[in-house]
């Protein structure tokens, strides 16, 4: 039999572990033949992507077509669960209801304000002391001259403590979150089997009652953190139920986690290959916004999220139906060629790299995304300030990025820092 195309949207292997590792190619060729294409997936409604930028941003300027509520059979959570599932949450008293990222306007604008109030752009700089705070600590640990793994011994631990900061949790708890995100993935991704999922839900519902004490002692106590805005929430006048104060305290510390992390190894990775980058930063440190902006450009953290169809349209030559799912291929959108010659060169002199769709765009726009960059900004600062040099532990081409589809992570990124003698 002849050997499928790999060039064609028809002979491309979307679920091959290479390709997900490395997805560039195939989104060059969706980009060119196939701006949206419907993907063999096994789920009980028509599952598409959309790889360019025009169809990305009609989708997210068309909130009346496209929702971000999420379809069953793509994400197991609330309105999906099987009985199990949902008997589980009902038993400990407590319901899962959507509210940021997976409500629509007007009621996901209420939601997101709650959170932009406390990490806003406004807002964000309030962090800043006890941000660098984490930094310094992480910093102080990092071995002189030996290799290390990045990923474990900075960019998880920076979002991970960052966000139990400003929820008010404290950090002797931020393993339990860690594990918690993790289970996450197999409840919801309803690829994975039943019984791991049931596994999965004794960890969140645990996480829920966690989250729901400190929450119900917030609204007897209020203190200055996000837990407590969640809390005492009010949406045209009535408190916020407990459940959907529970759901944002959910989806800010899955959607604060992860996405940061990758982040923060992307840049990393970056840095550590190009010793000239590391020379012009050291030299100038009104780069390092650049430098971070491009890498968010070039290695979307999130790769993608999803959209279920509300009206049938036509979208990049295709028909879409109501109940349809699109996911929105963010990373795609970021090497668009129409906005960005050469989309997978590193060029820190770019000079329209910010206007990438890796926060996504419109009104689901990342709502943390001051807060990220925020990270970014002190975490790079503080590894030039300390450092004389980085390196790779390993050789570039022995590093990779994992075989998932959604992120872009590494989980191993061996390097090499040594300390600066006035350090
Ligand atoms: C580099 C880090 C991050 C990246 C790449 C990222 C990416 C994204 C993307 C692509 C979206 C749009 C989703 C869609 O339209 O379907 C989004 C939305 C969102 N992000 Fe982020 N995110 C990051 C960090 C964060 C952080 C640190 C938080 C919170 C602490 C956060 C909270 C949210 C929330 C709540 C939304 C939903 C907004 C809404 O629907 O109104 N994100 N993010």
């Amino acid at each position: 039999m002849a050997e499928a195309d790999p060039t064609t949207p028809e002979g491309y292997q979307f679920f091959d572990p290479q390709n997900l590792a490395c997805p560039h190619a195939g989104w060059k060729m969706l980009r060119e033949k196939a701006p949206v294409y419907r993907i063999p997936v096994p789920a009980k409604v028509p599952v598409y992507v959309a790889a360019g930028r025009d169809e990305i941003e009609f989708i997210t300027r068309n909130n009346d077509h496209f929702s971000t509520r999420p379809d069953a059979s793509v994400w197991r959570w609330g309105d999906g669960f099987p009985d199990e599932i949902a008997e589980a949450f009902a038993a400990a008293g407590m319901n899962v209801v959507m509210t940021l990222q997976s409500t629509d306007p007007p009621d996901s604008l209420h939601y997101r304000n709650v959170l932009s109030e406390v990490i806003g752009p406004g807002s964000v700089k309030n962090w800043r002391p006890r941000i660098e705070e984490i930094i310094e600590g992480l910093i102080a640990d990092i071995p002189d001259g030996e290799p290390f793994n990045f990923v474990e011994a900075f960019s998880v631990p920076l979002p991970l403590k960052v966000i139990c900061l400003i929820l008010g949790i404290p950090y002797s708890d931020s393993a339990f979150f860690r594990y918690y995100s993790d289970e996450f993935t197999h409840l919801v991704d309803p690829t994975h089997p039943m019984d791991r999922a049931l596994k999965a839900t004794d960890t969140i519902v645990k996480g829920y009652a966690y989250l729901r004490e400190r929450m119900l002692e917030y609204r007897e106590n209020p203190a200055d953190n996000l837990l407590s805005a969640y809390a005492n929430a009010e949406f045209d006048g009535r408190l916020a139920t407990m459940d959907e104060a529970l759901s944002m305290a959910h989806v800010t510390i899955i959607a604060g986690n992860e996405t940061t992390r990758n982040a923060l190894s992307s840049a990393l990775f970056t840095l550590a290959k190009d010793p000239d980058l590391w020379a012009r930063l050291k030299a100038d440190r009104s780069l390092v916004k650049d430098f971070y902006t491009e890498v968010l450009r070039r290695d979307a953290p999130a790769t993608t999220t999803p959209r279920t169809v509300l009206k049938d349209v036509e979208l990049g030559g295709v028909q879409l139906r109501k109940g349809d799912v699109v996911f929105v291929l963010w990373g795609s959108g970021s090497h668009a060629e129409q906005h960005f010659d050469d989309p997978l060169a590193f060029d820190i002199d770019r000079s329209n790299k910010s206007a990438h769709t890796t926060f996504g765009m419109g009104v689901h726009h990342c709502a943390g995304s001051a807060l990220a960059r925020e990270e970014l900004g002190q975490a790079f600062n503080a590894i030039l300030d300390n450092f004389d040099r980085i390196e790779l532990a390993r050789p570039a081409e022995d590093i990779s990025y994992d075989p998932v589809f959604g992120f872009r992570a590494i989980s191993e990124l061996p390097v090499i820092f040594h300390r600066s003698s006035r350090a």
